[in-house]
């Protein structure tokens, strides 16, 4: 017990010095306000122990690392079809680009850049109502991560209605090559709402765990998903995960990744751990700055890397 809060207590002090570097969200008015100074960090073993350090019983906006739950139920619900609707491949540009759906039909590149999560949302709520949908996504995740406190907050997702301009592009763009199933507002309003889940880092680092442990919950529990499944979700996450950074993102640390505009990041380290990390000051890829500096110097110390 004692080693992982040490190893816990030297990550965050070789980090500390980088704590508030980046620049947080500022195109989702309601994530300008959050403090950049904030750093928590949590790893959640096999056995369902929890290790934390720093703000880590502190909620904040997971935005893109929802992709990753939202993405594991849609292939749940349509199996490998969905691949028709979106791409798996790395797209090498920024998370909310709209270039490539032009030469490409409407597909997008793969689940994790915006365009593809919004074919996700779509998927997920052809045949119901959106506070359905978004009825599911949130018990899914509460029933992962064994915590009913989640919550989805309302004024970050009325923030980025207000703003998701780029967002609405992306959706009508695809509606028009017939991507999109469903009105474009009702699939963006669940797009939002899922983004705006407030998770805290020991809720997403348990959340994230069946992705850590063949598709499992904690220890021998049940199959959230099978094995093959999270091995395949684990690929794209380190493929995708990190937007046009996912490159650099495999060299520094060397474990999939999922990262959100709110400093997120869930890591997933094989058949060892999840780690939920959350910085808010970004880097130039929008990816949590100290956050993956963390991951980096964790990944060192455990020698966890898959390569
Ligand atoms: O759609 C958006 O722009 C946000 N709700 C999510 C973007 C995001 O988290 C990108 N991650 N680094």
């Amino acid at each position: 017990m004692l080693e992982w809060e040490q190893l816990l207590a030297s990550v965050y002090s070789d980090v500390a010095p980088y704590i508030g570097e980046g620049k947080v969200a500022n195109y989702i008015p309601a994530l300008a306000k959050v403090d950049p100074e904030k750093f928590g960090m949590a790893i959640v073993t096999l056995d369902g122990s929890v290790h934390q350090i720093g703000d880590a019983n502190e909620s904040f906006s997971i935005q893109s690392v929802s992709k990753v739950f939202t993405l594991t139920l849609a292939l749940g619900r349509v199996g490998e079809s969905l691949w028709k609707r979106v791409g798996r491949e790395p797209s090498g540009t920024p998370f909310n680009s709209i270039v490539q759906l032009e030469s490409e039909h409407g597909i997008p590149r793969n689940p994790f850049i915006n365009a593809g999560a919004i074919v996700v949302a779509d998927t997920l709520l052809s045949g119901h109502q959106p506070k359905e949908t978004l009825g599911e996504i949130l018990s899914f995740v509460r029933y992962l991560a064994d915590d009913d406190g989640i919550l989805i907050d309302a004024e970050v997702a009325r923030s980025e209605q207000h703003t998701g301009f780029r967002n609405a592009a992306l959706a009508n763009y695809m509606h028009a090559f017939g991507n999109i199933h469903n009105p474009v507002e009702k699939t963006l309003g669940v797009y939002y709402h899922q983004c705006a889940l407030s998770m805290n880092c020991v809720q997403l680092a348990k959340a994230g765990l069946f992705l850590a442990n063949n598709g499992r919950l904690a220890n021998e529990g049940h199959h959230a998903i099978s094995a093959e499944r999270a091995r395949r979700i684990n690929a794209l996450m380190l493929t995708c995960g990190h937007y046009d950074a996912s490159g650099d993102f495999a060299f520094r640390v060397g474990l999939p990744g999922k990262s959100g505009v709110g400093g997120g990041i869930l890591c997933i380290a094989p058949r060892k751990a999840a780690i939920a990390v959350w910085s808010p000051g970004l880097n130039a890829n929008g990816n949590s700055a100290a956050g993956t500096r963390a991951l980096e110097i964790l990944a060192k110390r455990t020698g966890w890397s898959i390569f």
